[in-house]
């Protein structure tokens, strides 16, 4: 027993630890054709907003994009966003200001939230990938253009899921060395 195990509920329905889904998360790129239904992404958008923030100001908000017409866009100014032109859907995780209660906390509560939506895509058989939109200002302003965002809002990160097309095996990331006990 190492807490990585899958155990059955007692209704039968096979649930994932999250220390589980933590171990076998992994970007997943390649997506069948297959829609993401509405319930799944619930689920997913449920486990952003559930995300600790700073002074829990939950700043975040979300563009859910399935038009191509946009979504192919971005790889234009995006150079490792190519997965878009397959994903059946992307959310778009965005800081609004007039939420933000102490400055230069948002990035964080944003990639909290950002974390919970991979780990719950994962936990529900869908593949994401996390796409950095925020610090780079190029990207920051074309998806501003894209989406019709208003100046106080600030996209942070895209998602890009769907059901996967290719399984990534879990990686063992684990490094004692770079742990320190007490002081540095
Ligand atoms: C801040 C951040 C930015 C990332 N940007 C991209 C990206 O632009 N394109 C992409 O394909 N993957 C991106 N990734 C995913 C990483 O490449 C991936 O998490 C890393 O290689 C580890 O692999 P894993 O997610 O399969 O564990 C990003 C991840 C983070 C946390």
């Amino acid at each position: 027993m190492n807490g990585f195990e899958i155990h059955d509920t007692e209704m039968g329905e096979r649930i994932m630890e999250t220390l589980e889904a933590i171990r076998t998360r992994r970007s997943v790129r390649r997506y069948t054709s297959e829609q993401v239904a509405p319930e799944q992404l619930e689920v997913v958008l449920r486990a952003a907003m559930q995300a600790p923030s700073a002074s829990n100001s939950q700043p975040w908000a979300f563009i859910v994009a399935t038009d191509h017409k946009l979504l192919n866009e971005i790889p234009k100014f995006h150079p490792y966003s190519q997965m878009l032109f397959s994903a059946p859907l992307a959310v778009l995780i965005c800081a609004d200001d007039s939420y933000v209660k102490k400055p230069g906390r948002w990035m964080l509560d944003c990639s909290a939230a950002t974390q919970n939506m991979l780990l719950a895509a994962h936990e529900i058989g869908l593949g994401a990938v996390w796409l950095m939109i925020y610090p780079d200002s190029e990207r920051i302003r074309r998806i501003k253009d894209l989406f019709g965002i208003p100046e106080i809002v600030t996209p942070v990160n895209l998602i890009a899921i769907g059901h996967p097309d290719e399984h990534p095996l879990p990686e063992d990331r684990y490094k004692p060395e770079r742990i320190h006990y007490e002081r540095w």
